[in-house]
């Protein structure tokens, strides 16, 4: 049976929307059913003022469907991208997950795979942390958050709780091949579960 696979993002510069289309791009070729939807995000115009990159995806940002925790309920596998504000998740990522209050008694979501992944200004900008949000919220939600592996661990400097690109200070280095790599990599495994 096909897999339902939903990604989910927050991006105001197109680092992390640019690791969701890869993720989309991935999750198609092995014919899973897959949407990408987007964050509401009300602060996207003062956020994107500090970046002169972040005009660069802003139409194509705004094109695609906003999430909304319903959209999620038939899916097999989540994937949630955020990129790290204050060694967190974003406010309107945050603002996002607490929608899903409705369905925490319930335990909708108990069991369906959750990937996070994370863009970050620099190796010491608290990435992890970042990340640790998302699975805990995920674990909050019944979601069982999926590891990545030891071999990306030591060849990419990735954590254990997910993928991580760094940007740099004005968070306009793109993702990498490594990222890329990872990123199918991640894919195949998530659908082999
Ligand atoms: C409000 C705010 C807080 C941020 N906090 C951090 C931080 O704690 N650590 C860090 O390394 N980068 C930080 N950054 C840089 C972002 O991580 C970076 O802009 C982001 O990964 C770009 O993702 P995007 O291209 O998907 O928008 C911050 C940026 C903003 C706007």
């Amino acid at each position: 049976m096909s897999k339902k696979v939903s990604i989910v993002f927050h991006s105001v510069c197109g680092n992390s929307y640019i690791m969701a289309k890869e993720f989309y791009n991935e999750f198609v070729t092995y014919n899973a059913e897959t949407q990408i939807l987007r964050v509401k995000d009300p602060n996207y115009d003062e956020l994107a003022k500090q970046f002169t990159v972040a005009g660069q995806y802003k139409n194509e940002i705004l094109d695609i469907e906003e999430a909304e925790v319903e959209k999620l309920l038939d899916s097999d596998i989540i994937i949630i991208g955020s990129p790290t504000y204050f060694g967190n998740v974003s406010g309107a990522m945050k603002a996002f997950m607490d929608s899903f209050s409705p369905y925490w008694a319930g335990a909708n979501f108990w069991g369906k795979k959750l990937l996070s992944y994370t863009t970050c200004g620099t190796t010491e900008g608290g990435a992890d942390m970042c990340l640790n949000a998302i699975n805990i919220f995920g674990q909050h939600m019944g979601m069982t958050p999926v590891p990545v592996p030891a071999n990306l661990l030591t060849t990419q400097n990735f954590p254990a709780y997910g993928l991580v690109h760094y940007v740099g200070d004005y968070s306009n280095m793109r993702p990498s091949r490594e990222v890329v790599l990872a990123i199918k990599e991640m894919t195949e495994r998530l659908m082999s579960l």
